[in-house]
């Protein structure tokens, strides 16, 4: 690598926006500048470009354009599958009919901040634990369901370990328990980092009622997300206003995002599976550069590497601090981080390496190393010589 060379290490936490992409979303921001809703030719133009956007989704998830409302972010589509399809629901409870929510200890803060928020309104809800790989267990699910829950919320993929769930298998499971259940269980899914490599197919393989995306982990936009509602799920807007996207999301559609994301959508469906092999293969060879080079490291997550998604690594070095080794690897320029971008400010351990029975000490000494679609076999290489010395130093300075 050349002196003062940079390397993104950092994919989890965002994607830069695809050239072809960006392409596409281009016109939309000054030449075919209408508002969708108006009806003469300039907003027909904008509506042309989201219609075909839907489509796009809509292919990729397997499932009809009209089940797909576009939203301001994954965080937003998170918020609007529990929040509206509890609103909704509560409007058909019996007074005092108790409402129950079952999601995982390792979910993103966008459901479970949003699941807190909720106990403060006496919605019940179970957080189920995971394994030391990071996986939740199916029995432990089936174990909290009871007579009273409606709604099962569980991750694709975590965003810090990469560990995939089993969601093919909760949506047989809960389809057999519906059968028998007065009222149906529904079945939501954050599937933003699982989007450039697992199947989205929502209705054959997965079985969900509602299923999250995000533009910018997919080399698309930032500030744009999409949130499949099945036909017939219950769901009341959150946000009100203008009859956009069916009625459940006022406000002017964003339309370069949305042209974005369908396209960057479209690309993932027609990408070269040589690909996905590429990432695992360098993934591999990350991990095991890590362990053999750098003493008393260990990976967090899953052993099998099927159990994880291809650009996610986790990893704790004894002895040093994440936050101290990311701002060492930046100085050298290597992004990486010590997890999700939204907590990494906040200094505390990870919620999801203290549900996988890591001590403190071992999840404040983690760093998450994610790649992606410019990741190269030299980067990695110079990233293994780099930490190595960089995770010397700082144990040397701490003393420990
Ligand atoms: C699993 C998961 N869910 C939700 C989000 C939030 O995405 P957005 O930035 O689009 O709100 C992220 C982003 O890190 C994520 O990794």
């Amino acid at each position: 690598m050349k002196q003062g060379a940079k390397i993104y290490l950092d994919y989890a936490a965002t994607t830069p926006i695809d050239k072809k992409v960006l392409k596409a979303m281009a016109p939309y921001f000054s030449e075919k500048y209408g508002n969708p809703t108006s009806i003469h030719s300039w907003g027909q133009e904008a509506q042309t470009a989201i219609d075909k956007a839907r489509e796009q989704v809509a292919k990729f998830l397997n499932c009809k354009s009209s089940e797909i409302v576009f939203t301001g972010s994954a965080s937003e589509s998170d918020n609007f599958a529990i929040r509206g399809l509890l609103k909704a629901l509560k409007r058909c409870k019996r007074a005092g009919e108790k409402i129950h929510i079952i999601t995982s200890q390792i979910e993103h803060k966008a459901v479970l901040e949003t699941c807190y928020d909720l106990e403060k309104e006496n919605v019940k809800i179970t957080y189920l634990p995971v394994g030391n790989d990071g996986i939740i267990n199916l029995d432990d699910l089936k174990a909290e369901i009871i007579p009273e829950t409606d709604l099962v919320s569980i991750m694709y993929v975590n965003n810090e370990t990469g560990a995939i769930q089993p969601i093919q298998k909760i949506g047989r499971l809960l389809e057999e328990i519906n059968k028998n259940k007065e009222h149906r269980i529904f079945f939501h899914t954050d599937a933003v980092q699982a989007a450039n490599w697992l199947n989205c197919d929502v209705v054959e393989k997965l079985g969900v009622d509602l299923f999250t995306l995000s533009g910018h982990k997919i080399y698309g936009p930032k500030g744009i997300g999409v949130l499949y509602i099945r036909q017939g799920t219950p769901i009341s807007s959150m946000i009100t206003g203008g009859d956009q996207e069916w009625g459940l999301r006022a406000g002017t559609g964003n339309v370069a995002a949305i042209a974005g994301l369908g396209f960057a959508l479209e690309q993932i469906k027609i990408q070269d599976t040589r690909y996905k092999i590429q990432t695992e293969k360098l993934r591999d060879k990350l991990v095991k550069g890590v362990l053999t080079k750098v003493s008393e490291s260990q990976l967090n997550g899953p052993e099998k590497p099927k159990e994880r998604a291809p650009h996610i690594a986790n990893f704790s070095f004894r002895g040093v601090e994440g936050e101290s080794l990311v701002i060492s690897l930046d100085q050298e320029g290597i992004g990486a981080s010590t997890g999700s971008a939204c907590t990494s400010r906040a200094l505390l351990p990870s919620h999801v390496l203290m549900a996988m029975g890591l001590s403190e000490l071992q999840a404040h000494s983690s760093l998450r190393v994610s790649l992606g679609k410019y990741t190269t076999t030299r980067e990695i290489d110079y990233f293994l010589k780099v930490l190595w010395t960089v995770v010397e130093r700082l144990r040397k300075i701490s003393g420990r």
